[in-house]
């Protein structure tokens, strides 16, 4: 399966940067309700899981699996597409920063909606990709990936198991390193370590990263990134596309 493959290859060095954002944890534990027992689907090293509810994860790479904290919630290998589990045996089944990566969106969803009484999946409406200025100056690449196109058709998926979806502001000092996470700090994006636990980028291959982050680093350095984007540096949250998508 090829995204196990990607996650087993470039899943080293995820807890570098990528953690629970404290923001988007609440309106994740929020939209469970008073759910008591929990799937986290593509659960990777166990952000976002609720502290005080039974939770049990599934993950497909072994290399994420191995980086969870001993103290996390449980953690069986599997995918979202085939969940080992009855009709109905949990009351909510989550999914964060995942989805794109599936083979298929809406087989897992329903899956999801299958095996808990409740969904909430946290996920980017990529339907206007040049919305973030990364995608829109330096990485036009970005919406031609699978992954991109998958969530560009956000309200069909959602539309498959009769979901919601509710816009998630990311704050501008984003604890959690996602693609998205750096909008108003953009030297961020010079730091390999930084862009090593966002996929995209090994998604894009060298030649785009390479050309993206030279030309990003001039364009700070001559000042036209801060010219070009002087109505960001005000904001403290931004809607960037994220969403709660909510059964
Ligand atoms: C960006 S990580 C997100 C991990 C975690 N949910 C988080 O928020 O940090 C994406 C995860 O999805 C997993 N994944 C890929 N394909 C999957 C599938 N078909 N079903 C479930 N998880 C999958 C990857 O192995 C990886 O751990």
């Amino acid at each position: 399966m090829a995204t196990v493959q990607l996650y087993d290859t470039i899943g080293a060095t995820y807890t570098a940067t990528r953690r629970t954002e404290p923001r988007i944890a609440a309106r994740i534990w929020a939209a469970l309700g008073d759910a008591r027992t929990v799937l986290n689907v593509g659960a990777g090293t166990g952000s976002y899981e609720p502290p005080d509810r039974e939770v049990l994860a599934l993950e497909p790479s072994a290399l994420m699996r191995a980086q969870r904290q001993p103290d996390a919630a449980p953690c069986i290998a599997g995918s979202a597409e085939n969940l080992p589990f009855d009709d109905q045996s949990f009351d909510a089944a989550m999914a964060v920063c995942t989805l794109h990566h599936w083979q298929d969106p809406t087989a897992g969803l329903r899956e999801m909606q299958r095996v808990a009484r409740r969904v909430v999946v946290f996920l980017f409406d990529t339907s206007n990709p040049d919305q973030f200025w990364l995608n829109r100056d330096y990485l036009p690449e970005f919406a031609e990936l699978p992954g991109c196109r998958v969530l560009a058709s956000l309200p069909e998926l959602a539309g498959a198991i009769d979901a919601r979806l509710e816009p998630v502001p990311v704050p501008w000092d984003c604890a959690d390193g996602f693609f998205e996470a750096y909008w108003r700090r953009p030297e961020a994006y010079l730091e390999e370590g930084v862009r090593r636990g966002i996929s995209v980028w090994d998604a894009v291959g060298p030649d785009a990263e390479n050309r993206a982050v030279h030309e990003l680093r001039a364009d700070l350095a001559s000042g036209r990134w801060a010219e070009r984007n002087r109505d960001l540096v005000a904001l403290d949250q931004a809607d960037l596309g994220a969403r709660l998508l909510i059964a």
